[in-house]
């Protein structure tokens, strides 16, 4: 294949699947022009700083922990929804780090993550047909002709939301919430059980760690590493326009940064080689995801790695693998095995998610927790067993105790008492930390 040059709008002249019908172009015009002046979401030495900590990752010198929602949303925004998230992840974190015994590079799937792929682009109810909901950036949930419609005024507020977040995160991890010393207070109260149990176990060891530490000299007042954590930021990059109005040059260097998040992924539905979407992501030097269906075969992985990182450079590219419990067991291993001596940096992590999803009778998108351990567990005994790294994992989370995955305390007939995903279930805390102790027990002995 040969490219032509690049250039920030060079995607418009290629096929862009999952994209909204705006019917207003001139106004869709004039919010792209208003988002192309606001200020940059991330800065591009932080986009700079977590392609570095990924090449470590594809060293087999840290993991990857990447989760968050499925997408967010306007209507259920709350300080406490992202306290608690972030404080999952850093217990996630902690737990990984200590028993796993390696660093953990700590990716939010948050302040951008909007828009959604869908299976159709309309639905019908009751005979009545409307165009599918796209996520929170391009239209409205409710099944209303006017909610339906896409609407450019959503890219502000979600660029609104998406900085507010980012602000109260910054603050999260540069002002005291990621001190080592708090690592008590952040299990959240429904975490019990032998998850809590494990994990206060840990973290009492942790203190006492400190405590010698302090006694040495050492401590959060004069350590920053032990006060200060760095968490990036990353989303689908769906929805192109809003993608294209926040990218921007970076002075220092001349590279392109798409500073809507720190990292971005293209989904299953959306990786075709010659499509939009890669077009655009292949100009702009952040660390970029692809997620890896069942479907996917050796010659598209090259494809992927030629176009997105020609360079072959270390922490590039990652490619997130989401084929199922089943499936992986049967497509993974030949094509890791395929490609595992064609010399490509690659970043490999799992997300247990997407390949996994079932309907109830009773009408639920559900997971089974059974089902999400297995695929990890796979995943690990298949790279170990092909000779490379299992990078990472890539979950839909969230700190909120859910009742969206079957498994635990939560049963199938309990899946309706918290059942308040805007798009697809998530693991609640229990079962995010629960997965996190599994984790760290592969790292421990060795991936
Ligand atoms: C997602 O991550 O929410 C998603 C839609 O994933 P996939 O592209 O893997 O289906
Ligand atoms: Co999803």
């Amino acid at each position: 294949m040969s490219y032509n040059q690049w250039s920030i709008d060079s995607w418009r002249s290629k096929v862009a699947l999952q994209q909204p019908q705006y019917s207003d172009l001139e106004f869709l015009k004039k919010v792209e022009e208003e988002l192309c002046k606001y200020p940059p979401l991330i800065f591009a030495g932080e986009a700079r700083s977590l392609k570095k900590h990924l090449a470590k990752v594809s060293k087999g010198e840290a993991f990857l922990l990447q989760g968050g929602d499925c997408a967010e949303s306007f209507s259920n925004f709350s300080v406490i929804k992202i306290r608690d998230l972030f404080k999952v992840i850093l217990q996630m974190a902690v737990v990984l780090t200590y028993a796993g015994s390696c660093p953990i590079v700590k990716v939010g799937r948050l302040a951008g993550q909007f828009a959604k792929p869908r299976s159709s682009d309309s639905e019908s109810i009751n005979g009545i047909s409307l165009p599918s909901y796209r996520g929170d950036i391009i239209n409205d949930i409710e099944f209303d002709a006017k909610a339906r419609e896409a609407n450019p005024q959503r890219m502000l507020q979600a660029y609104h939301q998406s900085a507010s977040t980012l602000n109260i995160i910054r603050a999260f991890a540069y002002g005291g919430l990621a001190d080592l010393n708090q690592v008590h207070k952040w299990n959240l109260d429904f975490v019990r059980g032998e998850n809590f149990l494990q994990y206060k176990d840990m973290s009492d060891k942790i203190n006492q760690a400190l405590s010698f530490m302090k006694a040495c000299g050492i401590d959060s007042a004069n350590t920053t590493s032990l006060r200060q954590i760095e968490f990036f930021t990353s989303h689908e990059a769906l929805l192109l326009n809003y993608e294209e109005a926040l990218t921007r040059q970076d002075h220092l260097t001349g590279k392109w940064y798409d500073c809507s998040a720190h990292m971005l992924w293209i989904g299953e539905r959306t990786r075709n080689l010659d499509g939009a979407h890669l077009e655009f992501l292949r100009g702009v030097d952040n660390p970029l995801g692809v997620k890896i269906g069942p479907s996917c075969t050796k010659d598209e992985i090259l494809g992927l790695c030629d176009i997105l990182n020609p360079h072959n450079e270390a922490g590039r590219l990652n490619l997130i693998v989401r084929m199922g419990s089943v499936a992986i067991k049967e497509k993974f291993p030949k094509l890791l095995e395929s490609i595992k001596n064609e010399g490509r940096e690659i970043v490999w992590s799992i997300d247990p998610m997407h390949g996994n999803t079932i309907k109830t009778d009773s009408g639920y998108k559900t997971r089974i927790f059974d089902d999400v351990l297995s695929e990890v567990k796979s995943f690990f005994e298949i790279h170990k067993s092909v000779g490379t790294y299992a990078g990472g994992v890539h979950l839909e989370m969230t700190g909120e105790d859910v009742t969206e995955c079957i498994g635990g305390l939560v049963k199938e007939e309990g899946l309706g008492i918290n059942y308040n995903t805007q798009c697809d279930p998530r693991l609640n805390a229990n079962q995010a930390v629960e997965l996190s102790f599994l984790i760290a027990d592969i790292l421990k002995h060795g991936r």
